[in-house]
């Protein structure tokens, strides 16, 4: 891209401060910030001030779960369903690890973190041996295993594994691939810079992780290696069980295109994204959505209508992923802490959120399929989220879950 084509692109989005230092850049920064701009999306940039023109939600009914004990009576069928899939190679993992965890405050990926207490137990490592269960459950198979890094964490993430020698997975079957990067901006929509030559930008949220695969070429690689089935997973539930072959037999003999793992909801407003029905389809909504109406719904059996909450451990049938793969989804607004160059182009890191990152995310997913089963798990062995440094979903509480299984740290 041209100058003037930049200034054109800046102008058309009312970015023109994006060049302000152009003239003081050596030729390869201004070669790369003429790149970032062709690169760049802003177009989203208006929803700042025009929220109203986002879409609004449909109509919420209640979605019922496959709910414990009838997982428990099917318990053989499921698993030997699931256990023929994983040994034939159908079940892939995706590690959703792009995130830049800035609750929990670590300069390092999230998936670096260390939460042993006598020896170190890194938070990749608990996944990576989670994972390690089913392949030997499996007789040895190796699970296909991909990891969605961002620009910000790609290089530290995978120079951990290979310093770790993959916590003992088999490294043919692990690939990595790097999710896209949104614009940052103030509240007022105009994006940061964090430095003179370069856009602030922060991951696009965990919504684009089949796109990104696929633009990385790894869709060639899940049809090379005959997979049908993807488990995809966050990296901040230490006891996450990853491709859990009663999950994937349930979801198969269900006939449902997907599955989403889901606990039971301690309180109507515990902070989870409930399963529901939207306009007919499955979809999740988010806990700041729950009106009172649908905190006190009831079901048939006098339960909370809308009592199972998500964990962030979805299963996709691959032939739907393709055609849904470029569908916009849900754009979400979050206000979020950005470094930045202030106007005397010092870098500041804020202590407090300053403004805004876009993001779209895995669970608007679920709303574009036709079918999908919640499944109950327990959350005292299978949900043990780090997001805080302290208090809930923290380092403490993960740490006390890892005990209540046996796990030594
Ligand atoms: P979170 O919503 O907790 O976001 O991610 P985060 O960026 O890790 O943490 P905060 O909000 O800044 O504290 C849930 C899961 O989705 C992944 C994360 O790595 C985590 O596994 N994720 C999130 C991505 O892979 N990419 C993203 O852009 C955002």
């Amino acid at each position: 891209m041209t100058l003037e084509q930049a200034k054109e692109k800046l102008a058309l989005y009312g970015q023109e401060h994006v060049l302000k230092y152009y003239d003081e850049l050596n030729d390869k920064e201004k070669a790369d910030l003429l790149q970032q701009i062709d690169e760049t999306d802003f177009s989203m940039l208006h929803f700042t001030h025009d929220r109203d023109e986002l879409p609004g939600r449909g109509v919420i009914t209640p979605l019922g779960a496959m709910e414990l004990d009838e997982i428990e009576a099917n318990k053989d069928k499921f698993m030997k369903t699931g256990l023929e899939a994983i040994k034939a190679g159908k079940v892939g993992a995706v590690l959703l690890a792009g995130g830049m965890g800035t609750r929990l405050g670590s300069d390092n990926p999230k998936c670096m973190y260390d939460i042993g207490i006598t020896k170190p137990v890194y938070i990749m490592q608990r996944l990576i041996e989670n994972t390690m269960d089913v392949v030997r459950q499996a007789d040895g198979a190796w699970i296909p295993f991909f990891i969605m890094t961002s620009e910000k964490n790609h290089d530290a993430t995978t120079a951990f594994m290979k310093e770790h020698d993959y916590f003992g997975y088999d490294p043919a079957h692990i690939w990595f691939f790097k999710q896209d990067m949104a614009p940052a901006s103030d509240y007022d929509g105009k994006v940061y810079m964090e430095g003179k030559g370069r856009i602030a930008t922060s991951p696009n949220g965990n919504g684009g992780w089949f796109l990104s695969m696929s633009k990385a070429g790894l869709v060639d690689k899940v049809h090379e290696l005959g997979i049908e089935w993807l488990d995809c997973f966050a990296v901040d539930n230490v006891l996450q069980r990853i491709a859990d072959p009663l999950f994937v037999g349930a979801t198969i003999e269900s006939g449902c295109v997907s599955g989403a793992k889901v606990v039971r909801k301690v309180a109507p407003d515990e902070k989870v994204g409930a399963m529901c029905r939207e306009d007919g389809k499955p979809s999740i909504v988010e806990y700041y959505d729950m009106t009172p109406e649908l905190m006190e719904a009831k079901n048939e059996k006098g339960d909370p209508a809308y009592n199972f909450g998500v964990i962030l451990n979805y299963l996709f049938r691959v032939p739907e992923l393709e055609k849904i793969v470029n569908e916009k989804l849900t754009l979400h607004i979050v206000e979020k802490k950005i470094p930045y160059i202030d106007e005397n182009a010092q870098l500041v890191k804020p202590e407090s959120p300053n403004g805004y990152k876009f993001e779209q995310l895995i669970l608007d997913m679920i709303h574009e399929l036709d079918s999908c089963l919640p499944f109950e798990v327990r959350r005292e062995y299978e949900f043990a989220p780090i997001k805080n440094k302290t208090g809930v979903d923290s380092v403490e509480s993960a740490r006390e879950l890892c005990r209540g299984c046996g796990i030594e740290l």
